[in-house]
């Protein structure tokens, strides 16, 4: 293992020397999927239609100064209103598969007991209007809007709210046992955790690293019953779980020590519990890039039976890129690579193969989606110009081809996102859509990147 770790992303001082793409056309295989991605509370507005309860964004936004703007996801995109319209642009764009996310305090609006049916009919009109244009659902099922409910319960901080989960989660694959989808259990859990829980700059807005060490586990044990009660229930349809993962490199290549505990707080915490059964020890302590939260009380949370639980298979892993990290001499994270809007994001489209090559080479052989990258536009205003995420998507793209040709199992690929839409405690001001929104009179307006998407999608090639 020393000498694969030598070349690993999270593992590695060397990240992969860049890459030249060909002078031609790379093409994508026959059946592979093109799809864009948007979340329930980022796009649906509407919060108190059809008997939906706040969620815990509702209640975390409305606090003065959480959000840049001082928005909330009301009325974001409106889309629970325009669907059929957003639906029309999707099939215009040639898209396979939508990635949305279905609301739990719609479809629960106390997290527990019977389905509204009002919710689960608006969903069902929304998937069989997207069958109808050719284009698949990938459903998530948690995309950070708790029940406000589940959160006056404890929340993450409670094993509870997992078997809440579970129910839930049943009570929608039942609704939708007879549909083909890509279901998602839980979006970006370590975001979910970390954001909501330890930096406090999402909701539920608590700064508590022992509360995001037990929203991990608490969590992926959700995951991990419902993929149970998937399984059990026979629904038609795949299930895996979508985990945002970045690859960590030394600034320089004598910093390499700091990259283990870093990878194993960002990747291998969520990896290795789904795919291998086991917790990285290393992902939590006091070493600078660990969790600071107190590794007994952790392992106080777990019960025989979790790590099994969270580990039974997954139809695919759904990966969710939008660039790398890096360490410094002091363990600490710092800046390899230049940046977007997003301060966060740095951006370099080689991590993405080196990602996929890893994954392939240290997890049990699973099919790969990317159900989100993206990038946001440089200003706030609204605009069809974006040359910027052109350029993005196309270097991202090429590395995705790149590690397809080279064997890696990825079938499909979602862009963030279809719309611009209410990016959390950005609000409005972070436009990372293929197509431009105009808040006041919610207008849709594709941009330049929506038709050389399309042109893509047509050829299912990507050229420089
Ligand atoms: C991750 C999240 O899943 C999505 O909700 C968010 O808008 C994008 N990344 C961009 O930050």
């Amino acid at each position: 293992t020393a000498a694969l770790a030598a070349c690993a992303p999270g593992g590695g001082p060397t990240p992969t020397p860049t890459w030249m793409p060909p002078a031609g056309p790379m093409l994508f295989p026959r059946d592979f999927v093109w799809g864009a991605a948007t979340s329930a509370y980022q796009v649906e507005g509407s919060v108190a239609a059809d008997g939906r309860a706040p969620s815990v964004w509702d209640t975390f936004a409305a606090r003065p100064g959480v959000i840049k703007d001082g928005s909330t996801g009301d009325p974001a995109a409106d889309q629970y209103v325009r669907y059929e319209e957003d639906i029309a642009l999707m099939a215009g764009l040639g898209l396979g598969a939508y990635r949305f996310s279905l609301a739990w305090p719609r479809i629960q609006p106390t997290g527990s007991g019977r389905a509204n049916a009002v919710a689960l009919d608006h969903y069902r009109r929304m998937i069989d209007a997207l069958a109808d244009k050719g284009i698949r659902s990938a459903v998530t099922l948690f995309h950070w809007d708790l029940p406000q409910a589940v959160q006056d319960a404890g929340g993450w901080a409670e094993r509870d709210t997992a078997a809440r989960f579970a129910d839930y989660a049943e009570l929608c694959f039942d609704a939708f046992r007879d549909v083909d989808i890509d279901w998602m259990t839980l979006n970006e859990p370590k975001t979910h955790a970390f954001v909501g829980h330890w930096y406090g700059a999402h909701a539920p807005g608590l700064r508590d690293p022992d509360i995001a060490a037990a929203a991990v586990h608490h969590q992926l044990l959700a995951h991990g019953l419902a993929v149970e009660r998937f399984r059990a229930g026979g629904a038609a349809g795949r299930i895996g779980v979508a985990l945002n993962l970045i690859p960590v490199y030394p600034a320089d290549p004598s910093y390499a020590d700091g990259v283990d505990p870093l990878d194993a707080r960002e990747n291998r915490l969520f990896l290795d519990p789904v795919l291998r059964g086991t917790y990285p020890e290393e992902a939590i302590g006091t070493l600078p890039g660990q969790l600071p939260a107190d590794p007994d009380a952790f392992a106080a949370l777990q019960r025989d039976g979790d790590l099994g639980t969270i580990s039974t298979p997954i139809d695919f892993l759904a990966v969710q890129y939008y660039g790398v990290t890096g360490v410094d001499g002091s363990g600490n994270e710092t800046q390899i690579a230049p940046t977007s809007a997003a301060s966060w994001q740095q951006i370099r489209p080689e991590g993405l193969y080196d990602l996929l090559i890893r994954l392939v080479r240290d997890y049990p052989a699973v099919p790969l989606l990317v159900t989100e990258n993206g990038i946001p536009d440089p200003s706030s205003h609204v605009t069809v110009d974006d040359p910027h995420r052109i350029d993005f998507l196309r270097a991202h793209f090429q590395q995705a081809a790149r590690a397809i040709g080279e064997g890696v199992p990825l079938e499909g690929y979602y862009v963030w996102s279809l719309l611009d839409n209410f990016e959390w405690a950005e609000g409005y001001q972070q436009r990372w859509g293929l197509v431009a929104v105009d808040f006041e009179t919610q207008e849709r307006i594709p941009k330049a990147s929506a038709d050389w998407f399309a042109s893509v999608i047509a050829a299912n090639a990507v050229s420089s």
